[in-house]
């Protein structure tokens, strides 16, 4: 198996209009389910583990994890950490030998923003380790917004961190949320299309559990390299892992219960890397 440099794939992919998803994960059933939806679709694939997982199993496990269910594909797995708001705990990420750690910075002051990812970013440098930064604000769970288009990355802002702190790739507020919503996020296409002319940087959606298809098809035509999906997975592996139990509690044995598990985390994993590979489909 072939791992190209995660930092050039993702430029490659944003010149070639093309989208690396980046699935949260729990544990090895779920990471499982990515590593044999990528062995179908026949692409790379990234997971993220989010900072309460990497509190609980520690970055070092997270990675042994990855590297113990590389062998379940031919396709490269890239671990990534996912809304740090800690700068040591992307340090420790990045020494355990983790590809690419986010350093969230969005619910802070531009001007800190700015200094923790730019630390991030010289911390990564020798390790050739990516690095992603934010700016607007992903909308639902705990992020407060305090006037209607607060979350609204400006393309000033995105440039400023560009310029003073490089982060390899950008994740911006266009209007998606993280979760299910009660209403179809209205993504600012608008906004994309401004900050994609104003940097280089492949940009990063968030909240692709909500997004529609043809909404990621047109934020990948307009640079957007790196798609994160995670409610998805939590849910079905949840709501699966529920009904199995309730079959018969008394014979509910983790291996047997998570061999039924599995594939239908594989299901809803393989159907998003199939909404983002659409060049090999009906739209070429
Ligand atoms: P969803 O939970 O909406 O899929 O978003 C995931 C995400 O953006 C993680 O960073």
């Amino acid at each position: 198996m072939e791992k190209q440099n995660l930092i050039q794939l993702v430029k490659d992919y944003r010149a070639a209009q093309k989208c690396l998803i980046g699935f949260n994960v729990n544990d090895i059933y779920d990471t499982q389910a990515v590593a044999m939806a990528a062995e179908e679709a026949n692409c790379p694939v990234m997971v993220m583990t989010y900072p309460p997982v990497v509190e609980l199993n520690t970055s070092y496990l997270c990675k042994k994890m990855v590297e113990g269910i590389q062998p379940f594909t031919k396709q490269p797995i890239y671990l990534h950490l996912d809304h740090s708001v800690s700068v040591d705990m992307c340090k420790r990420a990045i020494d355990d030998g983790y590809d690419s750690v986010m350093i969230d910075g969005s619910q802070k002051s531009l001007k800190e923003n700015i200094a923790m990812t730019k630390e991030v970013v010289r911390y990564a440098e020798s390790a050739g380790v990516l690095v992603e930064a934010e700016i607007g604000k992903i909308m639902g769970r705990d992020v407060i917004i305090k006037s209607d288009d607060d979350f609204l990355a400006s393309v000033a802002d995105v440039k400023a961190i560009m310029e003073e702190a490089n982060p390899h790739i950008m994740a911006v507020g266009i209007g998606t949320a993280h979760g299910f919503t009660p209403t179809t996020p209205k993504i600012h296409f608008d906004r994309l299309s401004e900050i994609a002319a104003a940097i280089e940087a492949p940009l990063v959606l968030h909240g692709g559990t909500g997004i529609a298809d043809e909404d990621i098809q047109k934020a990948i035509r307009m640079g957007v390299a790196k798609l994160n999906v995670g409610t998805i997975v939590h849910t079905t592996y949840m709501k699966e892992m529920y009904k199995e139990m309730g079959k018969d509690i008394d014979s509910a044995y983790p291996p047997y219960l998570m061999k039924n598990v599995i594939p239908k985390i594989k299901d809803v994993v393989l159907d998003r890397l199939n909404a983002v590979n659409f060049k090999n489909s009906v739209l070429v």
